[in-house]
């Protein structure tokens, strides 16, 4: 693969920034987001929850009036956990939220408890009956909440807590703050609009409350998760890409590991540039909380060992039994052994191109980089998963020179 390609603003920032402007009864114009199947879905959440939102490119406007409903339907929240996003602005806003609990999904059981800690540490009541969550507060108050896990910090949690926080009676500091890109993205976008947040990117994030919000304008900032993806992409490939519209800092690990595997990488302070001449060599990770190497590029990241030259060990420490795509790896002749939250990846010189199937959407992006490296035709059913999180993925691909295509009446 050779050439230059845009990476999309990310996903994971813009979702909690969508839901963020319901904590305000003025405008929000959030710009260049990128147009993929769970934006669409929040999309869809806010409209049902009767908001204004209109989409002119890429560029949306939100308006979330005084007469919204307070309950996230089923229908919606089920297709997508993200949804609980709604959750602490509505509580926030309106004293009163309801949402129903989202489930497991394939990456493993996925709880809500540090949520549920922060809202009742805010003073709201939580009850969870037929499958929702119900949570009121005449007033929500400010205090310490420690939103540590038994797995670390949770950003989904740190994300609803720091939304719900930015209109409560006095100072909140979240202590234990998840560190991503993304919340510090969410606390300077509720910053534009008249929040106070301090130290976000930090672990302990400071809320003062105000009485209302703001409306603004945002850019979310690129996803750090596609530009990773697109670089496994050309490591197996031995191609030459320059991904623009990146942060380079937002991915200091991955780098590091990429040149470790052997590759040529530089940078700019919006791009990165991928030189990948020869086989890769093998790299172990660990996945962890960010600043560490993360959980949703473990997957891509293993479709580029499979054919690395020796052996490389994967351990999942976010989502310990996120390895759907290794057993699909292995019938393209792959050989990764998993043992606990630990594959071992033994190198092989070629993979064969079969007919695989994706479990979820890191697992579909990690499959259709091996078929880029497979020997014949690879075929990837399932892609609405991979639809939940890339803008036009193929179309980026096919313009590196990759053969790839959607075949039409397939999923
Ligand atoms: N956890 C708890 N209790 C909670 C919440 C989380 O124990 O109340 C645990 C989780 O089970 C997990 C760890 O804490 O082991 C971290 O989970 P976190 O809450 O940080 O994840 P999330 O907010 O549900 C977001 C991303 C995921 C990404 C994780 C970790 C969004 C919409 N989702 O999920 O993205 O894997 O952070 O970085 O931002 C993806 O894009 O493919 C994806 C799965």
């Amino acid at each position: 693969m050779f050439g230059k390609v845009k990476a999309s603003a990310s996903k994971n920032a813009t979702l909690p920034i969508l839901a963020a402007c319901l904590l305000t009864d003025k405008t929000c114009v959030i710009k260049k987001v990128p147009i993929l199947q769970d934006v669409k879905t929040m999309i869809g959440l806010l409209k049902a929850l009767g908001a204004d939102v209109t989409l002119d490119d890429n560029n949306l406007t939100i308006h979330a009036g005084n007469d919204l409903a307070l309950e996230a339907p089923y229908e919606i929240v089920s297709k997508m956990r993200a949804s609980y996003y709604v959750l602490g602005p509505l509580l926030a806003r309106f004293h009163k939220a309801k949402v129903y609990l989202p489930g497991g999904c394939a990456i493993g059981p996925r709880p809500i408890d540090l949520h549920i800690k922060g809202m009742e540490s805010l003073g709201a009541s939580v009850r969870i009956e037929h499958g929702y969550i119900a949570t009121e507060a005449p007033v929500l108050k400010g205090t310490n909440i420690l939103l540590e896990g038994s797995l670390g910090p949770s950003v989904g949690a740190t994300a609803n807590v720091m939304m719900a926080a930015t209109l409560s009676h006095g100072t909140t500091t979240i202590i234990s703050a998840a560190l991503e890109p993304e919340i510090v993205d969410l606390a300077n976008f509720l910053n534009t609009l008249g929040a106070k947040i301090e130290g976000a990117g930090s672990s302990n994030i400071k809320i003062t409350g105000v009485k209302e919000l703001n409306g603004g304008e945002w850019t979310p900032i690129p996803d750090r998760i596609e530009v990773g993806t697109l670089a496994c992409a050309a490591i197996v490939t031995q191609g030459h890409i320059e991904i623009e519209n990146c942060l380079p800092e937002h991915l200091g690990v991955v780098i590091m590991k990429f040149k470790e595997m052997g590759c040529d990488i530089s940078e700019t302070d919006t791009s990165i540039i991928i030189n990948s001449k020869y086989r890769a060599k093998a790299s172990s990770i660990v996945t962890a909380p960010f600043p560490g190497f993360p959980t949703d590029l473990q997957a891509q990241f293993m479709s580029a060992l499979v054919t690395a030259e020796g052996i490389s060990f994967v351990t999942e420490n976010i989502f310990k039994s996120r390895f759907l795509h290794a057993l699909e790896l292995n019938r393209m002749g792959a050989k990764i052994n998993i043992e606990d939250n630990v594959a071992i990846v033994t190198g092989v010189e070629k993979l064969s191109g079969a007919k695989v199937m994706a479990s979820d959407l890191r697992a579909s992006a990690a499959l259709v980089i091996a078929g880029l490296s497979a020997q014949g035709e690879t075929e990837v059913s399932r892609i609405y998963h991979l639809d939940r999180g890339y803008e036009q993925l193929e179309t980026k691909l096919q313009n590196l020179g990759a053969k790839i295509e959607r075949v039409a009446g397939k999923n």
